[in-house]
């Protein structure tokens, strides 16, 4: 089966995980601000670090279905660029011993996914600083 056919199905799938992903960060992030613990749970763990994966899956798949690349397309690129600062911020949110330095990456991490999210919408590299 071509994965073009399979284009609506994994977009759908895309958008349900980026969604969970972002609920289950900002779970995590505020347990981890207000030290409540439950985010160093092994199943919270677990379930976080699946759902991101099958997000990167689903977004791989997504990049062969509609045969659009990083660095052809500018705005995959800059994309990908945020990707990595929500996954180290969000990393350092987890790993950060003071409350200040949690709350800042924390914040990094969400303006971060906030832009992306934009940038697919618009397929600008901009987002939606693009209308400035
Ligand atoms: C936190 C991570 C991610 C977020 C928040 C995110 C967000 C989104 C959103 C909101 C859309 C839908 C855009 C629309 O409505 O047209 C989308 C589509 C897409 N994403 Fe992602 N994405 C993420 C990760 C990835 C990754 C890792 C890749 C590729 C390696 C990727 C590749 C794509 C592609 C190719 C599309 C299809 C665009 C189209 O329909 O033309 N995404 N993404």
């Amino acid at each position: 089966m071509a994965l073009e056919t399979l284009y609506v199905p994994l977009k759908h799938s895309h958008l349900l995980l980026v969604a969970i992903s972002i609920i289950f960060f900002i779970a995590r992030g505020g347990s981890k601000i207000f030290a409540r613990e439950w985010q160093n749970k092994l199943f919270v763990k677990i379930s976080a670090h699946s759902i991101d994966t099958l997000l990167l899956l689903t977004g791989v798949l997504l990049m062969f279905a509609t045969a659009q690349y990083p660095i052809a397309q500018a705005w995959l690129t800059s994309k990908l660029i945020l990707l990595v600062g929500y996954i180290v911020f969000g990393i350092k949110t987890m790993k950060s011993k003071s409350v200040m330095q949690q709350r800042s990456y924390f914040a990094a991490a969400i303006v971060c996914v906030l832009i992306m999210i934009t940038i697919a919408r618009t397929h600008h590299p901009l987002g939606l600083f693009s209308v400035l």
